[in-house]
C-alpha cells in the first residue's frame, strides 16, 4: 500500500502529467524501443506512427494515478487491457521495462520539475498498476490454458479454407495443427495473430474478431484488405491476401475480449456495423440464431455499396431461419445494386432513422465499425436516451473516446 504522502503527490502531479502526456509518452517510446528493439515483435508499429497506442496506454497511466487510492474504479478498463495484453503475450517481466522508461520520459520532459520525490512517488505508484495489470493478467493466462481446447501463448493453425467474402474482405478457416480440441469462445471475442513476414526484421502480431459461432471445429477470420491510399499498404491484411493460402500455418493466441454478446439476457439485441466491423456482429448472428432462435434480433449493416459488402448471402439465410431484422445500408449504391434491390435504405445510419424504426426502450446495443461511425451510432444512441449499461463497442485498434 502506498502511503498518505506518495498518493497526495500523485494526485496533485497528474495534471501536469496530463498536460506533457503526448511528449512524456513520445520520449518514453523512443528511448524503450532504443534500448529493448525486441518490443518492436509485440508492438504495432502502423498504430506507433499514429501515435494511438501512446496516448492510450499514457491515458491510462494517469486515469490510473487518479485512481491510485481506489484501483477497483478502474477494473473495467484493466479488464479490457488485460485481455488484449493476454492475447498479445505481454508477460510480467516486461513491466520493470516499460516503468523504467515511463519515468525516463517524465524526468527527461518535465527537467527540474520533476524533485526526487515526484519521481519516487511515481516509481512507487506504477508498482501499484503494473501489479495489478499482472494479478488481471496471470488469471487470464490461467483460464485460457486451462477450459478444455486451451492453450498459452500461440499455436500453431492451419489455413484449411479461404473464401472471398466481397471485393476486399476474405474468410480464413483455421485449424489447429495438432488436430487436438479447439477452445470455445464467446461471440465477439478475437484472436491474435503472430506473422514473420520473410525479409522482414520484426514479427507482427494483429487482432481479429472471430467471425463464425462458436462450437465448430475451425475459427473463423474475416480480413479487409487495408490498402494505404497515402500511407503504406496494411502489412498483416495485404500478407493474409496475397500470400496465405489455404495448407499454410499461422500462430494464433486463444481467444480474448470483453466485447462480447451476453446470451444469458433475454432482452432484445440490435448489432450495428460499419464495413468489415461486421465480423463480431456475424458471430453474435449466428450464435443466437443458433441458440436462441426465437429472441429477437435487429442487424444493421452498413457498407459502401454491394462490391464491398461481405457475408450477405450468409446473414439473409440466417435471417430467414431466426426471428432476425436485416437492415442493409448502403451510402453509394451501384447502379447493379440499385437494379438488384440489394440494400434497404441509401446513405449513413442516422439518429432519426433509428428512432423510426428501432424499439430502443429495452434493446442491447452491440456496435463496431470505423471510428466516425462509432461516434455518430455512440451519440445517436445516447441522445435517444440509451443508457449506457446497454451499450456496448469495440475498437479495431487502440481504444479511443467516441465522445465528439
Ligand atoms: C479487437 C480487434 C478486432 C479486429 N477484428 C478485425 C476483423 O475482424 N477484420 C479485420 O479486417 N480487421 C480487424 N481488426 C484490425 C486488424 O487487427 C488490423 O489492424 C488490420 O487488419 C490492419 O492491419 P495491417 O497490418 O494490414 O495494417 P497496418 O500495417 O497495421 O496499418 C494500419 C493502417 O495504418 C496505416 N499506416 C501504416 N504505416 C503508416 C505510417 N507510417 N504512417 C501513417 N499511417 C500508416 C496503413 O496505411 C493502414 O491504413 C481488429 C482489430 C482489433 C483491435
Ligand atoms: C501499467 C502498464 C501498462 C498500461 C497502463 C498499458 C496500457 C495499454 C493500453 C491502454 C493499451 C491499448 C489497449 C487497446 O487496444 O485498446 C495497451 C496495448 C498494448 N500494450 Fe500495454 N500497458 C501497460 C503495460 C504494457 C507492457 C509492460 C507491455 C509490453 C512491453 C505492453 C504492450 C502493449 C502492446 C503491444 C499493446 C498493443 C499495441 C498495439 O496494438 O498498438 N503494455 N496497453
Amino acid at each position: 500500500m502506498l502511503d498518505q504522502k506518495t498518493i497526495d503527490i500523485i494526485k496533485s502531479t497528474v495534471p501536469v502529467l496530463e498536460e506533457h502526456g503526448e511528449q512524456i509518452t513520445t520520449v518514453f517510446y523512443k528511448r524503450m524501443f532504443e534500448n529493448h528493439p525486441e518490443l518492436l515483435n509485440i508492438f504495432n508499429h502502423a498504430n506507433q506512427k499514429q501515435g494511438r497506442q501512446q496516448r492510450a496506454l499514457a491515458g491510462t497511466v494517469y486515469a490510473a494515478a487518479k485512481y491510485i487510492d481506489n484501483l477497483e474504479m478502474i477494473l473495467p478498463v484493466v479488464n479490457q487491457i488485460a485481455h488484449k495484453h493476454r492475447s498479445l503475450g505481454i508477460l510480467p517481466e516486461h513491466y520493470p521495462i516499460v516503468g523504467k522508461y515511463l519515468l525516463l520520459g517524465i524526468k527527461e520532459v518535465l527537467g527540474d520539475a520533476a524533485t526526487d520525490e515526484i519521481i519516487h512517488a511515481w516509481t512507487e505508484a506504477y508498482g501499484v498498476i503494473a501489479d495489478a495489470f499482472i494479478s488481471v493478467e496471470a488469471e487470464m493466462y490461467d483460464e485460457a490454458a486451462s477450459q478444455n481446447g486451451g492453450w498459452k501463448g500461440f499455436r500453431p493453425f492451419i489455413v484449411a479454407n479461404r473464401v472471398e467474402e466481397s471485393e476486399v474482405i476474405t474468410s480464413f478457416y483455421l485449424k489447429p495443427v495438432d488436430g487436438k480440441a479447439l477452445a470455445s469462445f464467446k461471440p465477439g471475442q478475437y484472436i491474435s495473430i503472430k506473422l514473420e513476414i520473410e525479409g522482414e526484421e520484426f514479427t507482427h502480431i494483429r487482432q481479429y474478431s472471430l467471425s463464425d459461432a462458436p462450437g465448430k471445429d475451425y475459427y473463423r477470420i474475416s480480413v479487409k484488405k487495408e490498402a494505404g491510399i497515402e500511407t503504406p499498404d496494411g502489412k498483416v491484411s495485404n500478407y493474409l491476401h496475397n500470400s496465405v493460402e489455404e495448407g499454410e500455418v499461422l500462430q494464433i493466441s486463444a481467444p480474448a475480449g470483453d466485447f462480447f454478446l451476453d446470451t444469458e439476457r433475454d432482452t432484445p439485441v440490435v448489432l450495428l456495423s460499419g464495413g468489415v466491423g461486421l465480423t463480431p456482429m456475424v458471430s453474435m448472428l449466428n450464435t443466437v440464431a443458433e441458440l436462441n432462435p426465437e429472441k429477437e434480433v435487429t442487424f444493421i449493416h452498413a457498407a459502401l455499396n454491394g462490391k464491398v459488402h461481405a457475408l450477405k448471402e450468409e446473414v439473409a439465410a440466417t435471417a430467414a431461419k431466426a426471428k432476425v431484422n436485416s437492415v442493409v445500408f448502403y451510402d453509394q449504391p451501384t447502379e447493379e445494386d440499385r437494379q438488384s434491390n440489394s440494400f434497404d435504405v441509401e446513405g449513413y445510419i442516422t439518429k432519426k432513422w433509428l428512432k423510426e424504426n428501432i424499439d430502443l426502450d429495452q434493446a442491447d446495443f452491440y456496435f463496431c465499425g470505423p471510428v466516425p461511425f462509432m461516434k455518430a451510432v455512440n451519440s445517436s444512441l445516447k441522445a435517444l436516451g440509451v443508457t449506457e449499461d446497454r451499450i456496448h463497442f469495440e475498437f479495431f485498434g487502440p481504444m479511443a473516446s467516441l465522445e465528439a
